[in-house]
């Protein structure tokens, strides 16, 4: 399916102060903009984790959009900003797990530029018709959750030129973890860090046509 013939399916997370009203102005004022458009209301822009981009590319949506308040303007801050601090993990989670980055939007708008909030969507979707469908619907199947630890400072990976280990509770940056990263690596996973508080959560992919040892997840 390509073209004219593809609608792309995208998922927009919505502050409710500004993102919310301007998509809300639009439909009001007939302002036209791709129906396509799956709508999520959230507080505010800094709450979207990051989990809630990813799974859902990883599971065939098209697209993922937030849109919130103008740098500056948000309701409670600084959330905004925290979003965009997240957008370049995302965009190279997405890479790392061999989604096109392009899938993922982030932008702002007033609550009154209902125009420009139908531009994005709009723009959006042409980006995603050049894409065309997520190929992570015909993809072979691939694990991604948290790897079981079998013992503690065996579960390490390398992020950023930075090495961090599990010390049974969280995960920590030590120069121990040069020794195991190696050891862990060779066991033929791929993994991403996310930061989440005080935690990093762990994403994990392996390939399950060249696993040889289905047991051992
Ligand atoms: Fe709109 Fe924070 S309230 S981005």
């Amino acid at each position: 399916m390509s073209g004219d013939d593809f609608v792309p399916k995208i998922l927009c997370f919505l502050c409710q102060w500004c993102g919310y009203n301007a998509a809300d102005q639009a439909g009001s004022g007939r302002i036209s903009y791709p129906a396509s458009l799956r709508a999520i209301e959230v507080t505010c822009s800094g709450m979207v984790h990051p989990d809630w981009v990813i799974e859902p590319l990883l599971k065939g949506i098209d697209g993922v959009m937030i849109v919130g308040c103008h740098l500056g303007q948000c309701h409670y801050g600084s959330g905004n900003e925290s979003a965009m601090g997240r957008k370049e993990l995302i965009e190279e989670t997405l890479s790392d797990l061999g989604i096109d980055k392009e899938r993922f939007f982030m932008g702002w708008v007033s609550a009154a530029e209902a125009a420009r909030f139908a531009q994005m969507v709009s723009e959006m979707t042409e980006r995603l018709k050049g894409l065309g469908p997520n190929p992570a619907f015909g993809r072979p199947r691939v694990s991604l959750k948290a790897p079981s630890v079998k013992t503690e400072n065996e579960l390490v990976h390398h992020v950023n030129g930075k090495n961090y280990y599990w010390d049974g509770r969280i995960y920590r940056e030590d120069e121990r973890a040069q020794k195991a990263i190696s050891r862990y690596l060779d066991m033929g996973f791929e993994a991403k860090l996310v930061p989440k508080g005080k935690r990093i959560l762990i994403y994990t992919r392996r390939d399950i046509n060249k696993e040889g040892d289905n047991g051992r997840s």
